[in-house]
Order: C-alpha cells, then structure tokens, then sequence
C-alpha cells in the first residue's frame, strides 16, 4: 500500500498478545502452528504517527498526571466532522476504559438488576455477557437473514420485547456481520427505541472500517431526534490497533445523561490513561487518516483472497463484507453440526476462529475470521481451511 506495510509482521507469540497467547487456552489450538484470528485486533504495527508518539513520550520518561484533555478532545471532534460528518463538541465526550468497559458503565447507570437489555443478533458477543453479569436480562432480538444480508425485522422485535428493557445496545456498523446500517434503517431502530421509550447505545468503534462503495452514517447524524435518548460509543481502538490501551469514549449530547454519566464515572474515581489519550491524538490526525485509507485498501485486497478461496469450497460461503474485518463465513450449506465445523476449523485447520453461536441467535453454522493480517497469512488461512474440508470438493 502507498507508503505503509500491511504485510510484514512482528511474531507477536509470547508478547502478551491476547490473539494469539490466549488462544490454546480458549479453543485448544497451539500458536506454535496455529493462525490466530478470533478477536478483533489486527497483526501488523499501528500508524507511524502513533507508533512516534509513544517513542516521543519514552524520550520524554516522565509519566506522571496527566493534565489538560484539549488536544485529545479537539482531535476526536476533528476526526468525527472530517471522517465522518458529525459535528459534536468538546464537552459531549467522556471517556471510558475502552468500549466494552463503556458498554458496562451504560448498564451499571441506565438500569438496575432483573431490567431486560435490548440486542440485535448475531452481534459482538460480549454485550450479552456484560449484560448477564451485571444481573440484567438479554432481549434478544435475531436480525432476519435474507440472503446474504442481515436486515431488522422490529415486528417481530417488538414481539419479544417484555416491558422490562431500559435501553438498546445497536452495533453500527454490526459486529460480526460487518452490515453497514443505511439512514432509513436507523432511523427505523430510534423510532422503535422512541415508541418504547427506551435509551439508544450506539457502538460505533467499527465506523472507521469501511470499504469503498460504502457509506457509515453515525446514528447521531442519521437521526438527531434520537438526540436526548442517544449515547454513542467510539474509539480509535479497531481502527489503530491500539486496544491493549483501553481508551475509548461516550459521546453524549443530552445535558441529563452526559451528567448521570459523568456522576457516575467520578464516583468511581475515573481518569484516563494518559498513554492511550496520546496514541488516540495522535491517531486522528490527517497522518492517521492517510494510515487509516491506506490500511482499507489492504483489507480490500486481503478479503477478496479469502472470499474467492472460501467460496470455492463447496457448501461454505464468506458473506459479503460491507465493513469490519471480520471475515463472517457460513459453513451451514456443509450440512456440518456446530461441533464438526469447530473440530474441521480448530483441530484439523488449526485455525482459532471464533465459534458463530458465541454471537447469539443467528450464528449457528457461522464462524468469525480476524482478516487484519498480511496477504500471506490470509493465504495460508485459506489453504488450511481448503485441505480441512477438502473431502467436500
Ligand atoms: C462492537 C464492539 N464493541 C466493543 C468492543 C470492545 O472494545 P474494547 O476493546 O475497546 O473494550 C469490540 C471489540 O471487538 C467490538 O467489536
């Protein structure tokens, strides 16, 4: 890609790297000849602007208190009107310890133990286990899967909802279907969050990842009416490969939930990492833009390698990304149960892909393949899976 490399990679076995130091221990597949892609993080270096301000700060060598969050605050507004047409100001932002720790605080705060929580399967499969850690209930609302597209269906949404939910957490774009949500259908889910009066948690952290053709819109833009219900949640974490430093950000326009959260966030004694605040400036800035382009053009180019190879093999179907790159691969036309695709992709491809059904209803047959690598390990990714089902061809 212009100017930066996607392709040569750091061996990151034995550097605390949670993709591939946990995954013996979560689906018995060995780095020592295993490929690592189940969670969402990529296996190349970040940007060069952000890689030069964490080497400027060890110059520096001093790490004491952090103050003034101006230039953090001004770049996330920078980065939010340039990138993606959304004009917010300084003081909506709160920030979080990264989004999952986000998504937790916005239960802790918008409801109590035995409220019902609404989600959209399949989706990002730890909002259900925050949700039943935290004592409350998962609504769970399956999207429809019509052909290779996820769509809403809110009468049937409606349906299952008990009179108990507080609030919506919506993925946008949809984590691991990788569906970027057109204006009309967010507006479709802050209407159906209206009608039942419930607050709307937009999880936007994969706004960044988005392939040519296509067109994110915040929920925030796409529906300003939603504006006192509204909290989104963003940061530069997927985009930058920087989730190890766990800074990520509310952004709330609504006077009376950005104070229950802000309440809520000094009762605990929250104060941002100031490394993550650095990397995070850094980050959206128009070197990082020019990093973050760059890097889309990878990924482009690395999907279509797994999807052409992947939909060569018979009864197996890489659906169509819109965005992410979380490679979402249907396995149901094998007439394979759950058990044997896991047992053909982990023990015999010796891939650590994670299991569909992890990601609610609507998963089943399905397993999700981390694609932010190089062409090579893509590559081999695919052969593996072509010899492990190769008595299909
Ligand atoms: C939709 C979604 N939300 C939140 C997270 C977690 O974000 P963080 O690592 O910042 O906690 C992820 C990670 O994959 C995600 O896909």
């Amino acid at each position: 890609m212009p100017g930066f490399d996607f392709d040569t990679l750091t061996d990151r076995r034995g550097t605390h790297s949670s993709q591939w130091d946990n995954m013996e221990t979560l689906f018995g597949v060995s780095p020592k000849d295993g490929l690592g892609m189940w969670t969402a993080d990529s296996d190349y270096a970040t940007a060069p602007c952000v890689r030069d301000v964490v080497r400027a700060a060890a110059d520096h060598s001093l790490f004491g208190y952090f103050a003034d969050y101006r230039d953090y605050h001004d770049a996330i507004a920078w980065w939010m009107r340039t990138r993606h047409g959304w004009t917010i100001e300084n003081d909506w932002i709160l920030t979080t310890q990264g989004l999952g720790n986000a998504v937790a605080l916005c239960i802790d705060v918008w409801s109590q133990p035995g409220d019902a929580v609404v989600i959209f399967t399949p989706v990002y499969h730890e909002f259900a286990r925050k949700i039943t850690t935290a004592g409350r209930v998962v609504t769970e609302c399956p999207l429809a899967r019509v052909g290779d597209r996820y769509e809403l269906d809110l009468e049937d949404a409606q349906s299952r909802l008990t009179g108990n939910e507080k609030f919506i957490i919506w993925c946008s774009p949809q984590n691991p279907s990788g569906r970027i949500w057109t204006v009309a259908e967010l507006n479709a889910v802050a209407d159906f969050a209206a009608r039942n009066g419930l607050l709307l948690v937009s999880d936007e952290v994969h706004h960044d990842l988005v392939y040519r053709g296509q067109t994110f819109v915040p929920m925030a833009v796409a529906a300003p009416e939603a504006r006192d219900r509204l909290i989104t949640a963003t940061a530069a974490s997927k985009t930058f490969n920087i989730a190890g430093q766990k800074t990520g950000n509310l952004i709330i326009a609504d006077a009376r939930l950005r104070g229950e959260m802000a309440a809520r966030l000094r009762s605990l004694d929250y104060v941002a990492n100031g490394l993550g605040l650095r990397m995070v400036t850094a980050a959206y800035s128009a070197q990082g833009a020019a990093w973050a382009d760059a890097q889309m053009l990878h990924l482009d180019s690395v999907r279509q390698i797994f999807d052409a190879g992947v939909n060569a093999i018979p009864g197996v179907r890489s659906l169509p990304l819109q965005s992410t790159y979380l490679g979402w691969v249907d396995f149901s036309g094998t007439g394979m149960s759950d058990a044997e695709i896991l047992a053909r992709v982990h023990s015999v491809a010796r891939i650590a892909a994670a299991p569909g059904p992890q990601f609610g209803a609507g998963g089943e047959g399905l397993m999700r393949f981390t694609l932010a690598t190089s062409h090579a390990r893509v590559a081999e990714a695919v052969s593996r899976l072509e010899r492990a089902f190769a008595d299909l061809q």
